[in-house]
C-alpha cells in the first residue's frame, strides 16, 4: 500500500489583520490580564508618532508601560543583553509589545528568550536547543505589530541576531512565536521607498524559496503560492505608494502567508548568499541582497524545479502558461525587471558594491553561513534545496550574480533613456 507522507501545520498564535486592527491591543491586554508592558519600538517610527496609537491603547487598557527604542539595524547581542534585558528585568514586564520591522521584532525576541534567567541570548541558537525544548525560567508574552511587509517575523519562531563579530545567528524556539500578531496595513503607510522596496523583495524571496524548499508540503505550498499572487500584483504599486490601503493590505497578507511557509519549509541558497552580502565590503540591506542573488539562484535551481517555477511565474503574473510554454528564463527576467523598477541595490553592479573575482569572492565563500549551507545540504545529509549546492556551485552562482547585476544596471539605464 502506498504511504502518504505525514504533514504538520499548527497556528499557535492569534492573528488579526486589516486596517485599524492594532486597537485589539486594548482587548488583548484586558482579557489576558497583562498589566505591565515593555513597548519595544523602532526609534524613527517612535519619533515620527507612528507608535502613538499603540501607546494610547496601552493607556486605555489601564496598563503600566516602559518604552525601549534603542533598536539597531541587525541587532547585536551586546545591545540586547546590556540594555534591553536589564530594562525588562527591572520593570518586570509580563508582556512585550514590539512595533517595527525585523530588527525590532528580533530585539524583542531576544528579550523574550532570556526572560528572567541568567542565560545569554546565544544560548538559544538553532544548534544549541530544540525548538520545543522546555525551560524552567519565566518568559514574557509577546505581541507583534509589523511596520514593514518583509521579514514575516511576526508569524515565525526565529530571530536573527548578530554576535560580537557581526555574524548573524538564528535563535529559534516556540516561545518566540508571538502569542498575538496584529498586522495593520495602516502601519505601513509612511515607509520610505528604499525600505518598502527592500523589505517587499525580502517577502517575495521568502515566498519563492519556501515554494521550492524540499521540506515544503501541500500546506506550505498553498501559502507560498497565495503569497506570490498577492505580492506579484501589489509589489510595484505598494512600493510606489505604501499609503494606498488596497496595496498595503495585499502586501501585508502576502508577507504573512510567506511567513507561515517560512516557519515550516525554510529558505534556500539565496538566503545563504545574502549573509556575506550584509558584511564587509558590501553592507547591503538584506532585501537588496535577496533581490540581487535571486536571478542566478533561480538559474542554478531551474533544472531541479522547473514546474514549481512555472507555478510561481503564473502566480506573480496572473498568466496561465502550460508547462510547454514556460522557460525558467521567463521567471528570471521577471525578477530582473522587478529589481530594476524597485531600484534594488540602487541598480548598481555588484562590482560597484565592492565585488571582485579574487579576494572578495573567496571572502564570501569562506563565510561561516556559506560553509554551513554547503555542509548541511551535502549529498550525505537531507538536502533542503532543489539542487545540491557545493562550494564550487556557490562560486558559479556568485560569479553569475555579478553578470546579472550588470544586466540589471543596463536595463535600468535603457529604461531611463526610453522614458
Ligand atoms: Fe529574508
Amino acid at each position: 500500500m502506498a504511504r502518504i507522507e505525514m504533514m504538520e501545520f499548527g497556528i499557535m498564535q492569534r492573528l488579526f489583520q486589516g486596517s485599524g486592527c492594532l486597537k485589539k491591543i486594548v482587548d488583548i491586554l484586558d482579557n489576558e490580564g497583562w498589566k505591565r508592558v515593555m513597548l519595544i519600538a523602532d526609534p524613527y517610527l517612535y519619533k515620527a508618532g507612528v507608535v502613538a496609537p499603540v501607546e494610547e491603547c496601552i493607556k486605555e487598557a489601564g496598563a503600566e508601560y516602559i518604552v525601549f527604542t534603542n533598536v539597531r539595524p541587525n541587532p547585536e547581542v551586546v545591545t540586547i543583553e546590556k540594555e534591553a534585558i536589564p530594562a525588562f528585568k527591572e520593570f518586570k514586564a509580563d508582556v512585550i509589545i514590539a512595533v517595527g520591522g525585523g530588527s525590532t521584532m528580533d530585539t524583542a525576541k531576544g528579550v523574550v528568550l532570556v526572560g528572567d534567567s541568567d542565560h545569554g541570548v546565544m544560548d538559544f541558537t538553532i544548534d544549541k536547543i530544540r525548538h520545543d525544548e522546555k525551560f524552567d525560567h519565566k518568559m514574557p508574552a509577546m505581541i507583534a505589530l509589523p511596520t514593514t511587509a518583509g521579514t514575516g517575523s511576526e508569524v515565525c519562531r526565529n530571530a536573527v541576531i548578530c554576535d560580537e563579530s557581526g555574524l548573524k545567528l538564528v535563535p529559534s524556539h516556540d516561545s518566540i512565536l508571538p502569542q498575538y500578531a496584529l498586522m495593520d496595513p495602516d502601519l505601513l503607510a509612511g515607509m520610505p521607498f528604499k525600505v518598502a522596496a527592500a523589505t517587499s523583495v525580502d517577502a517575495f524571496t521568502h515566498a519563492l524559496e519556501t515554494l521550492t524548499n524540499t521540506n515544503a508540503n501541500d500546506f506550505t505550498r498553498t501559502f507560498s503560492l497565495r503569497a506570490l499572487e498577492l505580492i506579484g500584483e501589489s509589489i510595484r504599486p505598494f512600493v510606489a505608494n505604501p499609503a494606498v490601503p488596497k496595496w498595503a493590505n495585499m502586501m501585508s497578507l502576502g508577507c504573512m502567508y510567506a511567513g507561515f511557509s517560512l516557519g515550516l519549509a525554510s529558505i534556500g541558497q539565496d538566503h545563504v548568499i545574502t549573509h556575506p552580502m550584509s558584511e564587509d565590503p558590501f553592507h547591503m540591506p538584506h532585501g537588496d541582497a535577496c533581490g540581487m542573488a535571486l536571478p542566478p539562484v533561480i538559474e542554478y535551481n531551474g533544472a531541479g524545479c522547473k514546474e514549481l517555477y512555472r507555478q510561481a511565474y503564473n502566480a506573480v503574473t496572473g498568466k496561465r502558461l502550460a508547462p510547454e510554454e514556460f522557460e525558467v528564463q521567463m521567471l528570471i527576467d521577471w525578477v530582473v525587471d522587478l529589481n530594476v523598477d524597485l531600484r534594488i541595490a540602487d541598480n548598481k553592479t555588484f562590482e560597484e558594491w565592492g565585488y571582485n573575482d579574487g579576494e572578495v569572492l573567496e571572502l564570501m565563500l569562506n563565510h561561516p553561513i556559506v560553509q554551513l549551507g554547503v555542509r548541511i545540504n551535502s549529498p550525505n545529509e537531507q538536502c533542503e534545496y532543489p539542487r545540491y549546492t557545493s562550494i564550487d556551485d556557490y562560486r558559479d552562482i556568485i560569479q553569475r550574480m555579478n553578470v546579472y547585476s550588470k544586466a540589471q544596471a543596463e536595463r535600468a539605464k535603457a529604461k531611463k533613456t526610453s522614458v
